[in-house]
């Protein structure tokens, strides 16, 4: 070997080497900040509990006065808290955020029984789910298959179509895009309890969405409405967006999400082939800043006096983690994604303050002038799934460890 040649090679080696240690350093300092806000938080939650009163005892949101608004377990937010719990416990493996874990998770099981919400996704997944990831406790999995018979009963198959919510003003049979996130629980309840109708709805209701969700340009409507007797398509509007045709920026990023799991959970490209079309849509539509924080809403006109949304920010880079693992054009994806993450570090809460939750800057329902750019809790939880992703990419592990 020449002199040059092997100068090259411990040039590549330092350079690998000290690429690493800084991306690492990033999420380690990323943890530090989030375990101190946590336990920030958990003192504020302590706070708050003694002014609330019933069964309201998991953070969701800051109000416009700064405090913290405490929600019961059947919130459709419930399940974010306990989930950054487990993250904690899962990269620091401290017993004591175990016991967090725990204790909040447990808050939740009364919702396996829930028929009224689509939401058992969010709630038990982001909850239960990683908890029986990291703990492979026995309960929790009957948890998880409960919830899934539960959520199941939402499903017709005349739509093929689980449906989102049961207010009859916005429509007989409305299914919105976020729907896509509860397709995850019914996926792992298929594979834990050997029931693969769990598995079939899962399919069903994503290739339904498929079929009517999407626009031309790969963005997507917020509500479309069925004919629960026909399965017709009666009209596709939005509840959260700025308007019916323009693209709602956390409805992109949960289809983004959801498309991405769903290749995972039956490797059919057609997902794959979709969850690229809509990180295109994402990351190449002019309205998107620079920082790649989105407006709340891509098309609201009069950007200087519109709000960001944090929280689609940090989905979208939670999936483009594990989008960048399938297939071709992998590098750009995870680029944009550590992209996502170094620019979020502009939206962190001051150490010590806002209650301890971890970003500001989120939109919830700018239409019903509901948390608007305000700390929300489940941008934080995404932030740390994020960071969790990009350190297990950095490590050359699987993305999501199943
Ligand atoms: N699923 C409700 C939301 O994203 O606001």
């Amino acid at each position: 070997m020449n002199t040059r040649y092997r100068l090259l090679l411990l040039t590549f080696f330092i350079s690998s080497f000290s690429l690493k240690t800084r991306a690492q350093t990033d999420v380690a300092n990323a943890f530090k900040f989030a375990v101190s806000q946590t336990g920030v938080m958990l003192t504020e939650i302590d706070k708050a509990k003694t002014k609330a009163t019933g069964t309201l005892v998991i953070p969701r949101a800051l109000d416009k006065a700064g405090n913290m608004v405490l929600i019961p377990p059947n919130d459709w937010c419930s399940g974010f808290f306990p989930g950054e719990l487990w993250y904690l416990y899962e990269y620091t493996k401290d017993p004591q955020w175990l016991k967090q874990a725990q204790k909040f998770t447990a808050y939740i099981e009364p919702e396996k029984y829930s028929t009224g919400t689509h939401d058992l996704g969010f709630e038990v997944y982001c909850s239960f789910g990683n908890g029986y990831r990291l703990t492979q406790d026995p309960h929790y999995k009957d948890v998880i298959i409960q919830a899934a018979r539960s959520l199941s009963k939402r499903f017709n198959p005349v739509v093929g179509a689980i449906k989102s919510w049961d207010n009859l003003k916005v429509g007989k049979y409305p299914v919105i895009i976020d729907n896509m996130m509860n397709l995850e629980l019914l996926f792992e309840a298929s594979r834990l309890s050997g029931d693969s109708s769990f598995y079939k709805i899962a399919v069903t209701h994503a290739n339904t969405t498929l079929k009517n969700h999407f626009r031309p340009d790969n963005s997507s409507y917020h509500v479309v409405n069925y004919d629960p007797e026909t399965g017709k398509v009666i009209n596709k509007i939005t509840n959260q967006g700025y308007g019916n045709e323009t693209a709602w920026a956390r409805g992109q990023a949960w289809g983004l999400y959801g498309y991405t799991m769903c290749y995972r959970e039956t490797r059919d490209r057609k997902y794959l082939q979709q969850a690229r079309k809509i990180a295109d849509f994402i990351l190449n539509d002019p309205n998107l800043p620079t920082d790649l924080v989105p407006y709340w809403d891509y098309n609201a006109p009069d950007k200087a006096n519109q709000t960001r949304d944090v929280s689609a920010a940090a989905v979208t880079a939670a999936a483009l983690y594990e989008l960048s693992t399938y297939g071709r054009r992998n590098k750009v994806y995870r680029t944009m994604a550590n992209q996502i993450m170094r620019n979020l570090a502009a939206y962190q809460a001051k150490p010590g303050e806002s209650k301890g939750f971890l970003l500001l800057h989120s939109t919830g329902n700018k239409p019903a002038n509901g948390e608007i750019d305000v700390p929300i809790i489940y941008a934080d939880y995404y932030y740390l799934e994020a960071l969790t992703r990009k350190l297990r990419l950095e490590n050359y592990q699987a993305v999501v460890k199943q």
